[in-house]
């Protein structure tokens, strides 16, 4: 059983993989949802994230985290999210309410108190580099941080970086030179795993989780079919997959840094490909999965949530 904290910016994708870790309770003992302004202000992401518990008639504690990144404005995704982070499904009012404790304070009690924590980072991570700045002693109580970010060939949001390093690209270098267990779902992996029209179509018949995850994708495609992409990446849910059927990915073992400077490559991660680097690996990248396995996982998952 991992004891697993998701700090994310919800997000379509991001409540995918929310659901991805409930569906999985035998696995995942899902401790709380930090919540970090990326896709869409921390405002909008946080009543997001308390959508996706109201669906499921969860309730697991939510926690806001950061309004802003490092050093650099926010820059949100609506392009790709829409205005309300998630826009498409309709939501009733939440039933359950955001916890008035700070990010820091929550990942300083837990980490405290349990022997390791493992955390799925699918947003900007900035609430994870203050939490190394104000206490760096708590690194060696993280399992490993599974996060979905950044790539080794091309970007999304430019055409060298992904988003989520992009909107930090500070915070993003602060964890990957922190020395703690990195497992980087990137695009390579997240493309490769990317779920076609029909089989979305899985999701039409269904109970309240497959017909939420339908009207998520209702929206969350649009963005794919407007660009002639036949497939639409589920981006976050990789980053929780791993840590369900790691077996089924192709991880390699890589040094990466990231770049914070560079006007045309600020915010892109770069892996040390070279085979003679002199370099010691700092993060286990994954490169491609069993797309069918992953898929079989996923839509099975998201049904069990229906009972
Ligand atoms: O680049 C994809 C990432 O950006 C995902 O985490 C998605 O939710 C967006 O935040
Ligand atoms: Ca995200």
């Amino acid at each position: 059983m991992r004891k697993l904290i998701i700090d994310c910016d919800p997000g379509h994708d991001d409540a995918m993989a929310i659901m991805l870790a409930l569906a999985n309770p035998e696995e995942i003992d899902l401790l709380g949802i930090v919540t970090v302004a990326g896709n869409q202000t921390v405002d909008k992401v946080t009543k997001n994230a308390l959508k996706v518990l109201t669906v499921l008639d969860r309730d697991v504690p939510v926690i806001r985290g950061a309004d802003r990144p490092l050093v650099q404005e926010l820059k949100t995704a609506p392009e790709a999210h829409g205005e309300s982070g998630m826009d498409g499904p309709f939501v009733e009012e939440s039933k359950v309410e955001e916890s008035g404790e700070t990010a820091l304070s929550f990942y300083k009690r837990i980490l405290e108190k349990e022997d390791k924590v493992t955390i799925a980072a699918i947003g900007p991570l900035t609430n994870i580099a203050l939490l190394f700045r104000a206490y760096p002693k708590l690194k060696e109580k993280i399992e490993c941080i599974s996060l979905m970010g950044g790539s080794v060939y091309s970007g999304n949001i430019t055409s060298r970086a992904e988003f989520n390093f992009y909107v930090d690209p500070e915070a993003a270098k602060i964890v990957y030179h922190s020395g703690v267990k990195l497992i980087q779902a990137g695009l390579e992996v997240t493309d490769k795993t990317a779920i076609t029209f029909e089989e979305i179509e899985r999701f039409k018949e269904g109970g309240r989780a497959s017909k939420f995850v339908y009207d998520l994708f209702e929206f969350y495609t649009l963005f794919s079919k407007r660009n002639g992409l036949g497939k639409t990446p589920i981006f976050d849910a990789c980053a929780v997959m791993y840590l369900l059927y790691p077996e089924i990915f192709d991880g390699r073992d890589y040094y990466v840094d990231i770049e914070t400077g560079g006007e045309l490559s600020r915010g892109m991660s770069v892996a040390d490909l070279r085979t003679w680097s002199k370099k010691e690996p700092n993060t286990t990248v994954l490169m491609g999965a069993d797309r069918d396995k992953f898929i079989e996982y996923f839509i099975t998952s998201i049904k069990r949530l229906d009972t």
